[in-house]
């Protein structure tokens, strides 16, 4: 187990690296960064600059601010129960991985909430907040390969609970047909990274904190200030709430 996470380790790292140089994304991250610099209207100090990434951390990342409602919440219980469900994993693999040692009940406990967190979340967000499903009327069994992350990730939560629950009660044989499972399903999440939508989570919070920083030096990422004349979106606003993205 603990060379399978070592291994998962790497195929992040790899993966991440890969999706990085095929996107061709962090380039253009620091190209934009640079040509925004051209057009500051002010510059921020270090101390200013360090309570902007605090602020972005704070909110963007620790919140998912850039969410709204139900599918901020869903993002919550998701990304919290994925991070409780990788670390809770990772010390009981290497810290409790001999019976001479006594795993504390508090680990399994949350290991198996950090799991069920990442059900729900994941599940809402699959079935019912998906932009394809609940604006664009498409049936939720539509796969893409769009969908990789979410159905990885929301699929190995799921087979490592009944993995645990079949050992619960003791079902001989049953238990390793679905830690086999398991494990592959963790394969697929974290060898799926170059394909699947896994690295937002490294590429996001360095899009927020150079939003926060480019509109605390007036670049605005070269868009237009907001004007403060009353918002005007016409009559046809009125009549479906705005779900045609
Ligand atoms: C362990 C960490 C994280 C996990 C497990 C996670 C999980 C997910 C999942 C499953 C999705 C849906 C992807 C899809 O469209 O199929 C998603 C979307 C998204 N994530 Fe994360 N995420 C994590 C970290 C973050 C962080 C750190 C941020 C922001 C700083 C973030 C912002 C977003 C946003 C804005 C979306 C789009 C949501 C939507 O279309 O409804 N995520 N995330």
């Amino acid at each position: 187990m603990q060379v399978f996470v070592a291994a998962m380790i790497i195929l992040v790292v790899g993966g991440t690296l890969l999706d990085m140089i095929h996107k061709k994304n962090v380039k253009y991250f620091f190209e934009n960064v640079k040509k925004a610099k051209k057009s500051a209207t002010r510059t921020i100090s270090v101390g200013e600059k360090a309570s902007i990434v605090f602020k972005s951390v704070a909110s963007d990342v620790l919140t998912t601010s850039e969410l709204d409602g139900k599918r901020r919440l869903a993002h919550l219980l998701g990304m919290y129960g994925t991070i409780v469900f990788w670390i809770t994993s990772i010390i009981m693999i290497f810290c409790y991985s001999t019976p001479k040692f006594a795993t504390p009940s508090i680990l399994a406990i949350l290991w198996h909430l950090g799991a069920i967190m990442t059900c729900i979340g994941g599940y809402w967000f699959w079935f019912f907040l998906r932009v394809d499903v609940v604006a664009e009327a498409n049936p939720w069994y539509r796969v893409v390969r769009a969908d990789l992350f979410i159905l990885s990730l929301v699929v190995t939560s799921t087979l490592g609970l009944i993995w645990s629950y079949l050992q619960a009660i003791n079902v001989s044989g049953w238990d390793i047909v679905f830690f086999i499972l398991f494990s592959f399903s963790n394969l697929l999440l974290f060898g799926g990274i170059y394909w699947s939508k896994f690295a937002h989570m490294f590429y996001k919070p360095g899009a927020a904190i150079q939003k926060r920083l480019a509109e605390a030096d007036g670049s605005r990422d070269n868009l237009p200030t907001p004007t403060d004349k009353p918002k005007k979106f016409g009559l046809g606003i009125k009549r479906e709430a705005p779900r045609h993205y």
